[in-house]
């Protein structure tokens, strides 16, 4: 259990995932998770769930070891005057664009921070989660978060702070595109005459499979994964001769690629 003060600031959607993935886990006690939000009744919510304290954010920021930023990147501006006067904490943000700098300019050199990029489905306890350490963070500050982001997910840790932007494309945005995939995959099943909960069921469950079947194998490339699916003459042959067509795995590619230039573009240093 941790046993250091942690504050966050933005119980909203993410914000409230790490909040219940820290509280469901048991990885710290109620006393010591304390919570503000522009909009009170949202940490309120937390209040009357974990009786966990709610308070304004000088006091959260003058009380916390561990401030946890889960506003919206256009938020932050306006809480970076509360923290002037601390170089002692730990920062963690799950901002997208806020890099190591952003911090560094605006407060003091020596401030320890992990950026981290979650995604979607750790509001289920099921994310994926990389951080980006600054050089200058402590292995106790670093164990403290890696604790806070494995009650969400699987922890990833980048060795650049540049490749949280690549994550941003493999893990962030993603979950996006595999939605689609597995609606546009099941939509062919209810056109067919399907049910539709079957139909998405069906495919779920085959994408969880393929996927833990392709870890399993990971010393196997994707070629000889597919021939295990496909024979001369059978029926795979014909939907993978439509895919190469139709290039529809380079454009998949491309969508990624954009992703992760338009992540690039979003960083804010200031
Ligand atoms: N959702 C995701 O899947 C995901 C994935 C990766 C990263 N992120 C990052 O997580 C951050 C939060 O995203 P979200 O989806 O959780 O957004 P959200 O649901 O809108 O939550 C943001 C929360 O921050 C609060 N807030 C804004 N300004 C504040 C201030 N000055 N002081 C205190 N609280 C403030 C908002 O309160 P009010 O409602 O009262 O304004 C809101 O509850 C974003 O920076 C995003 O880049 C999210």
């Amino acid at each position: 259990m941790i046993s250091n003060k942690i504050g966050i600031i933005g119980t909203g959607n993410m914000g409230g995932a790490i909040i219940d993935g820290l509280m469901s886990k048991g990885i710290v006690s109620s006393n010591n998770l304390l919570l503000n939000n522009r909009d009170i009744d949202k940490a309120n919510h937390f209040y009357n769930k974990y009786k966990t304290p709610v308070m304004e954010v000088e006091e959260l920021i003058e009380k916390s070891d561990i401030i946890l930023f889960a506003v919206k990147p256009k938020d932050i501006d306006s809480l970076i005057p509360f923290l002037k006067k601390y170089n002692n904490k730990v920062l963690i943000s799950v901002l997208a664009g806020i890099t190591h700098d952003y911090f560094v300019n605006n407060l003091d050199a020596g401030i320890q921070v992990a950026r981290v990029m979650p995604n979607i489905p750790s509001t289920i306890s099921r994310g994926v989660v990389s951080i980006s350490y600054s050089d200058n963070t402590t292995d106790e500050s670093r164990d403290i978060v890696d604790m806070i982001f494995k009650s969400i997910g699987e922890v990833y840790h980048v060795a650049e702070e540049r490749l949280i932007n690549i994550s941003t494309g493999l893990s962030g945005s993603s979950p996006a595109y595999i939605f689609l995939i597995i609606d546009a995959i099941a939509s062919v099943g209810v056109d067919y005459g399907m049910d539709r909960t079957t139909a998405l069921n069906m495919v779920i469950d085959t994408m969880i499979g393929s996927a833990m079947f392709m870890r399993d194998y990971s010393d196997i490339d994707s070629d000889t994964l597919v021939s295990k699916v496909t024979s001369p003459g059978g029926t795979t042959i014909e939907g993978l001769k439509v895919l190469k067509e139709r290039e529809v795995l380079s454009d998949i590619s491309t969508a990624i690629k954009t992703v992760i230039e338009k992540s690039f573009s979003m960083e804010r240093k200031v």
